[in-house]
């Protein structure tokens, strides 16, 4: 039975830290009556030279989310017909990002130590269709970017990296964000929490070329903007970043480290305190957009912890097992099996220390139910 006073002070899973500096950038968006970006105090230009700078990219794109971020990092590759290798333990529109662009989506095993992609996986199924790499860094923890880069250039692939949840991550002492084409999601839940927002960071040579050409894309392919005159060069989306969002996202972006460090702390509470020995590694490049855990009966564990005024998430259910994606030949054991039993615990900076203990002392409770 639900007690009372767990349902009134229930623990969310994810929950957006945020003070006063964010509802007066709101007010003042308001107040200033340029909503969309381009023009007004322009906080979308601003977000994206912050957002550049903190990451150390070449070049910063924003957009309206994390999807369209996805959508549009395709777009340059070229992938109509052909294949990108992506991790099925993802959210769907890792995936769907391939199939706008006409591009076949192949699925990957994870490595079950990470939950992120494995490489030798994606070695095994690299064709000569093989186009694009697609790693998710998995609730924030880096993929293997070294071995991963290293099978780019062994088969002429490109890499787009799905950042969604990898906000301020850290591979190698370098930003997410500076080692090639990464996409990144502001959604609510996310560290970086925006009403919704997404960017692009590019690096390589090639990639950054296209900067422009992202901006053309994201905005309706409207070209050599002059007063009220302009061209349409190309076909284009109507993706481009509020300005609401990107005044939140500059105050976001301010305290992120700072932010990201509680995350990391939770998770060491999490990794030293939780009894299972199925649970996610320790990493100090990780942003710790949550943290997961392996459980035996994972309804009745959610369910047990939900009584108790925690809620739990699961990420995810794999794409390869939703009706649209569902294929007799793709078979992957790792994600499969975790597929079943992950459940994803809060690590939102709002978590007090009692909060903290009490998820600790109900997991260790009910974990093995
Ligand atoms: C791994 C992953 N990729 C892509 C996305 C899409 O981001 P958005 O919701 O901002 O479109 C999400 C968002 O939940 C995600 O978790």
């Amino acid at each position: 039975m639900k007690n009372k006073m767990a349902m009134k002070n229930k623990i969310k899973l994810f929950d957006p830290v945020f003070g006063k500096k964010e509802e007066q950038a709101i007010i003042k968006v308001l107040k200033s009556r340029f909503w969309a970006s381009g023009s007004g105090s322009g906080n979308v230009k601003i977000f994206e030279e912050n957002f550049r700078k903190f990451v150390n990219a070449k070049k910063c794109v924003a957009v309206n989310n994390g999807t369209s971020a996805l959508h549009l990092a395709l777009s340059l590759m070229d992938i109509k017909g052909k294949e990108v290798i992506l991790p099925s333990l993802s959210f769907v529109s890792t995936a769907h990002a391939v199939i706008y662009n006409g591009g076949i989506p192949i699925f990957a095993d994870i490595d079950p130590k990470s939950l992120c992609i494995d490489p030798t996986s994606i070695e095994e199924k690299t064709t000569n269709k093989t186009k694009v790499i697609l790693p998710v860094h998995f609730a924030g923890l880096p993929c293997n970017l070294d071995k991963i880069q290293k099978l780019c250039k062994k088969h002429n692939l490109r890499l787009v990296e799905d950042a969604a949840h990898a906000a301020g991550s850290t591979y190698k002492n370098k930003k997410i964000g500076a080692h090639g084409a990464a996409c990144f999601s502001f959604h609510p839940v996310k560290n970086l929490a925006m009403p919704t927002g997404g960017a692009i960071t590019l690096n390589d040579k090639k990639n950054v070329m296209y900067g422009n050409e992202l901006k053309i894309r994201r905005w309706c392919g409207i070209t050599s903007r002059k007063g009220a005159t302009y061209d349409i060069s190309e076909l284009g989306w109507n993706f481009y970043m509020n300005e609401f969002a990107a005044a939140v996202g500059i105050e976001q972006l301010k305290k992120l480290d700072f932010l990201n460090k509680k995350r990391r702390n939770i998770a060491e509470r999490y990794f030293k305190e939780i009894k299972s020995d199925y649970k996610m590694p320790m990493d100090k490049g990780c942003s710790y957009h949550f943290y997961w855990i392996c459980v035996n009966n994972r309804k009745k564990f959610m369910r047990k912890m939900d009584e108790q005024g925690i809620e739990t998430g699961i990420h995810y259910k794999p794409i390869h097992t939703m009706s649209m994606y569902k294929n007799k030949k793709t078979k992957l054991i790792e994600t499969e099996k975790v597929g079943e039993n992950v459940v994803s615990i809060a690590t939102h900076p709002n978590l007090s220390e009692k909060n903290i203990d009490h998820i600790i002392s109900s997991i260790n409770k009910f974990q093995n139910i």
